[in-house]
């Protein structure tokens, strides 16, 4: 099996990301007898974390279970796993078309749970759901000032909104060092609570379904929030050359508060020497991570060569030529070479055949990617047999590229383009299987000598003639 081990291929469906106005609303088949939720928001991106315990309320055996998740979100998400609690089994899940709204007015589309084998009346499970959102807190307020520490403020709900009643529910905000209730509770038992790093609403208890309250929560985050509003990542493999060679194109937008008053240099420089270059929310220094390995980076950019750049193991930590504060843009290229060692494994049974996995992301820790365009160009003749991505994508095309001394058909460009991404989830691998013979390795190196005598002939028929002018 050639893709057993990329669990994540099995593990989450296609995502609808685009959601259907039509009207939706769960059977009312479950309880929740546990519903504990945790945001986790330590990250410039959010994860949902859901601690489920579970009972089939209904008469017959039920296979779905349904998580609400706010429509206007919904585009947002990157990734959306499911495992028993029990065991270290995956459980299919998915987003479903449609919107239910709520009383107050809030649009809600659910993700579905689907279970292998029916789960009979009366039965309970115990789950695990994780939603990662390529979605950060709101800058709040919008505008600061250079010696200032940034606040984001957060939607969210005190409670479930589940399509169940849950017997005990709790909503924990984890991941700051302090918390603000931006949204006054209707009732003091709705007022979160502050504790190490986290906020908590409740436990509430016999909670109804669909029961909402939203509250805005403001915590600093001193970091600046990376996006990559977006990426064009090219990979060349070569057998000639036996090397595998990247380049990536980034837009980067810097998504913290702006500056109130502009930027002031002797300011900066005060505050970067006073704190000693920790903390603000601006990029001083971008640490883009390579493939292990890897040799001959560079960065460029629309000026020209970077040289602020320092190798450190597998990070080339790049200076960009000014600070990216809130609300501010820096474009660059940068690129390396691996052998083809690194990522290339030959297939046991078919002859000529290849399989080459390579990480659909490098780049910058902790980054939202809005749009990725990732690449991998196969050597000329190589036929494409087999494709897989470990994440979901908006489309994938196959496409013709041309190079210097490309024979006619030029080179097998695969394009996969992926939107919404975190850069934790950039570690899975793009897997390529593809044909190649062998034999096609040496029509370059003969189409090469080819044009260069072809050359040398053409030089000395001209001489030739000159000597016949003579
Ligand atoms: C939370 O903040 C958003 C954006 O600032 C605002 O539109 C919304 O009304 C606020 N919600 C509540 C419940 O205060
Ligand atoms: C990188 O190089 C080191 C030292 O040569 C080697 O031990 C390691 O296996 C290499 N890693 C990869 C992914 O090739
Ligand atoms: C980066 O590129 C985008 C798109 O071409 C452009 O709109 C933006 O102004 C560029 N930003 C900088 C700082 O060069
Ligand atoms: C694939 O998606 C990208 C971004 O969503 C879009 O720019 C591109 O045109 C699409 N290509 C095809 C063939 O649909």
């Amino acid at each position: 099996m050639l893709f057993a081990h990329y669990w994540f291929l099995t593990a989450i469906v296609l995502l609808f990301k685009s959601v259907v106005s039509e009207e939706f609303v769960p059977p009312n088949s479950w309880e929740n007898k546990e519903f504990k939720k945790t945001i986790e928001i330590s990250n410039s991106f959010t994860a949902e974390n859901l601690e489920l315990t579970i009972v089939n309320i209904d008469s017959e055996p039920v296979t779905q279970y349904f998580v609400p998740i706010p429509s206007d979100i919904v585009p947002m998400i990157s990734m959306f796993t499911a495992a028993y609690m029990s065991e270290e089994a995956f459980i299919q899940c998915m987003i479903v078309p449609g919107v239910h709204q709520l009383d107050d007015g809030t649009e809600i589309s659910y993700g579905v749970i689907q279970f292998e084998s029916p789960v009979a009346p009366g039965e309970e499970i115990a789950l695990l759901a994780k939603i990662h959102y390529a979605l950060n807190g709101n800058p709040s307020p919008e505008e600061i000032g250079m010696d200032d520490t940034q606040s984001l403020a957060l939607t969210v709900n005190r409670y479930p909104i589940s399509p169940y009643v849950s017997k005990t529910s709790s909503v924990d905000i984890s991941g700051a060092e302090d918390f603000m209730e931006l949204t006054p509770a209707d009732n003091d038992n709705e007022v979160g609570i502050l504790l190490t790093n986290q906020f908590k609403y409740g436990p509430f208890h016999e909670v109804p379904a669909f029961k909402s309250s939203w509250a805005n929560v403001s915590y600093p985050v001193d970091y600046p929030l990376i996006t990559v509003t977006d990426l064009k990542r090219d990979i060349w493999v070569s057998h000639w050359a036996h090397t595998a060679e990247f380049q990536e194109y980034y837009e980067i937008v810097n998504e913290g508060a702006r500056l109130k008053n502009g930027f002031n240099r002797v300011e900066f420089m005060k505050r970067v020497q006073r704190t000693e270059g920790k903390g603000g929310n601006f990029i001083g220094v971008l640490g883009l991570s390579l493939t292990e390995n890897s040799t001959d980076a560079y960065v460029t950019d629309k000026v020209g060569k970077v040289s602020s750049v320092m190798r450190e193991e597998d990070k080339l930590l790049v200076k960009p030529r000014f600070p990216v504060f809130g609300g501010w843009a820096y474009n660059f290229t940068v690129g390396w070479t691996n052998t083809l060692d690194d990522f290339l494994h030959i297939s046991g049974t078919e002859q000529d055949s290849f399989i080459i996995s390579l990480p659909v992301l490098n780049g910058p820790p902790d980054t939202i990617y809005r749009n990725a365009e990732v690449s991998v160009i196969l050597p000329e003749g190589a036929e494409v047999l087999d494709v897989g991505s470990p994440l979901p994508f908006s489309n994938a095309t196959v496409t013709r590229e041309y190079s210097y001394f490309d024979l006619a058909d030029g080179h097998a460009k695969l394009t996969f383009y992926y939107s919404n991404l975190i850069s934790e989830l950039g570690t899975g691998e793009l897997v390529v299987k593809y044909r190649f013979n062998t034999s096609s390795l040496y029509q370059k190196a003969l189409y090469i000598s080819y044009y260069v005598f072809g050359g040398l002939m053409t030089f000395f028929v001209l001489v030739n003639l000159n000597l016949n002018i003579k």
